[in-house]
């Protein structure tokens, strides 16, 4: 059962797709006061409660004894002090004493005190009072998740090539290059894909466009790649950059399309390709206008798109930066004290994302100016769904790879997710595993995190580890920052290890494509946190490092550098299989701890005692998978 509660006049998200009969806030079922202008509720929790939920976002899979903030944040250390990832996902759910799921349809901050100031108590506090939230109550944990991914809608599938394996890097900067990166997977016969442009392909950071001096004759080189079964991926980013002559900028600003600041100027913020207009995709005109842009490169040939920087992210403001110019210009030459040095340095470095500049960003919500800081969580969304429509409206559904890096529910129905910039830090496995099932409540099926991590260099075993985990994830993408170590499976020695680790990704796509097609049709979740599945085991509740996947298995990678596996807890008996290249070994296993030893070219996984998966022939590419001979291990 879900109900729903409204309080003012919330702004249309169109997260929640299901009718529902609003009721009024009076009969709100939980404690609840008006203070500054937010809407602050809460309820107590037992000792053994969990509280699952948020999404994208920071720490545990149990989100119990931290301070969560809803809001699409452009940040690059993902660790375990901070508050918010790139997404908003407003799904929460006690499990305990008692079982309820929530989700707050706003579009602006929210802050989550999930037991960080009083351990037995979560305290919501939404950043003013226009709302509607969900209440949804059923019998499991696993129900409320169907319950409420029935009210949002279908999530996203992807065509089937988009299970194959991707390798990404900032950037391949040419033809060159991009030739170079199929050219070593194949002659190591490493199974791929997809090869990923980054930002490097444009002409100076433009989107829509494609150097010439880099990709000539793009087209033909688009088909001479699908010919050898590769999908370029190209990046487009939210701003627009400010160019005379640059026939997007020129449209976006002659019809008005950018946000615009309080006195109705363009505001104008600094990203990749320096000052940017930022389209405002909350406007279904700009939608369809920057939607139909894509078309450049879909007539290419291009079939698969990441959409980034779409939080979005603001390097900085002309305002601001002229700012701190002049307040540095007015200290030179003075004798600073060491309170007027840091602020003086500390102006430069808050230009990034500047709470400031977002409050002075307007947005026209049906002939209204809005500010943005009512509206940042929806922004991201909101390019993805220009791209969404018009791939399905051009295509039909399904047949463009899409994900986006900013999102917000409701976004689940025409793309996924990838987690952004991550590092190449072990504890960034576990992260990633964590925030699988609690993106799949909220209907985010299609994602992963950039396998070897993005940011800093990485080690051969860590993405060895990395890629065993990406083995499961529907995206399964290693992607790496400019300037860092080289992070292509074929560039490791002894390169067999990650033949054998890929290998297994396209054995297992039969099984994964299906568990994901399911999951889509049913509202279901590919990953489940074990407590879902035994509620009443004590060790299953607690478990933060193994996840079920399907109706069938249960996984759980290898996190540590240096060691050479991993203790395991088994809730039930289970045949413990470990998969390398086309090699099988089996072992069955009773409930309880064991330690299981994993080599780096391993792939650990448990399958369920009465059940089985079925397996295929590895290929190069997903196209040249068999995928009607099967052999069953279980
Ligand atoms: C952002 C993206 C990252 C990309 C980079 C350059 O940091 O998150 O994936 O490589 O921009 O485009």
């Amino acid at each position: 059962m879900i109900r729903k509660f409204t309080m003012g006049a919330p702004i249309e998200t169109q997260a929640v797709v299901k009718e529902f009969a609003a009721n009024e806030i009076g009969s709100f079922p939980f404690d609840y006061k008006v203070e500054n202008g937010k809407f602050i509720f809460g309820f107590d929790m037992q000792k053994n409660d969990i509280v699952y939920g948020l999404g994208e976002a920071p720490r545990g899979i149990n989100k119990r004894g931290w301070v969560y903030e809803s809001f699409c944040s452009d940040d690059p250390f993902h660790t375990e002090t901070k508050s918010s990832l790139y997404a908003a996902h407003n799904f929460l759910m006690l499990s305990g004493s008692k079982l309820f799921g929530i989700f707050i349809d706003f579009p602006a901050k929210i802050r989550w005190d999930i037991g960080f100031t009083t351990d037995s108590r979560t305290e919501i506090s939404i950043d003013g009072t226009d709302f509607d939230i969900y209440i949804i109550e059923n019998s499991s944990p696993r129900e409320i998740v169907r319950e409420f991914r029935s009210a949002i809608g279908k999530s996203y599938i992807p065509p089937f090539w988009a299970f194959g394996y991707q390798q990404s890097r900032w950037s391949y900067p040419d033809k060159k290059a991009v030739d170079g990166i199929i050219d070593g997977y194949d002659k190591a016969q490493i199974p791929l894909d997809c090869v990923y442009l980054d930002i490097d392909y444009m002409e100076s950071y433009k989107d829509f466009t494609v150097d010439e001096n880099k990709f000539s004759d793009f087209a033909n080189y688009v088909a001479e790649k699908k010919k050898q079964g590769i999908h370029l991926i190209p990046i487009i980013d939210a701003g627009v950059k400010k160019e005379e002559g640059y026939s997007v900028y020129e449209e976006g600003r002659d019809k008005g399309y950018f946000c615009k600041t309080e006195d109705g100027s363009d505001f104008e913020g600094g990203v990749w390709p320096g000052i940017v207009g930022f389209p405002d995709f909350l406007r279904k005109d700009v939608r369809e206008w920057f939607g139909s842009k894509y078309r450049v490169l879909t007539d290419a040939g291009i079939d698969g798109f990441w959409n980034d920087m779409n939080e979005p992210a603001i390097f900085y403001s002309t305002k601001q930066l002229n700012k701190a110019i002049e307040k540095a210009s007015s200290l030179k030459g003075k004798n600073l004290d060491l309170s007027q040095y840091f602020e003086l340095k500390d102006t430069f470095t808050g230009l990034s994302n500047n709470p400031l500049d977002y409050s002075s960003i307007y947005h026209t919500l049906d002939g209204k100016q809005v500010c943005h800081d009512r509206v940042h969580n929806i922004y991201g969304a909101n390019m993805t769904k220009a791209a969404g429509e018009f791939f399905e409206k051009e295509f039909g559904k399904g047949k463009i790879l899409m994900f986006s890096r900013a999102s917000y529910i409701g976004a689940h129905r025409s793309s996924g997710i990838w987690f952004g910039d991550n590092h190449s830090w072990w504890s960034h496995i576990l992260l990633n595993l964590k925030m699988l099932p609690s993106a799949n409540m909220c209907g985010f099926l299609y994602c992963g995190a950039d396998l070897g991590g993005f940011n800093e260099n990485a080690t051969r075993d860590l993405v060895l580890r990395f890629l065993a985990l990406g083995v499961f994830t529907p995206l399964m993408r290693n992607h790496a920052a400019l300037g860092t170590r080289d992070q292509e499976c074929f560039r490791f020695e002894r390169f067999e290890d990650f033949r054998d680790i890929i290998q297994v990704r396209y054995r297992l796509i039969p099984y994964l494509y299906d568990t994901f097609c399911k999951a889509s049709e049913n509202d279901d979740m590919i990953f489940r946190p074990l407590s879902f599945d035994y509620p009443d085991d004590r060790l299953a509740c607690e478990c933060e490092t193994q996840l079920m996947l399907g109706e069938e298995c249960m996984i759980c990678p290898v996190y540590e550098q240096n060691v050479g596996g991993r203790y395991v807890y088994l809730p039930e008996d289970m045949t413990f299989v470990k998969l390398s290249g086309t090699r099988v070994k089996t072992e069955p296993m009773t409930k309880g701890i064991h330690y299981i030893e994993v080599a780096l070219n391993e792939v650990p996984l448990f399958i369920k005692k009465d059940k089985k998966i079925p397996l295929c022939d590895p290929a190069m590419r997903t196209s040249q998978l068999d995928t009607s001979n099967l052999e069953y291990i279980g």
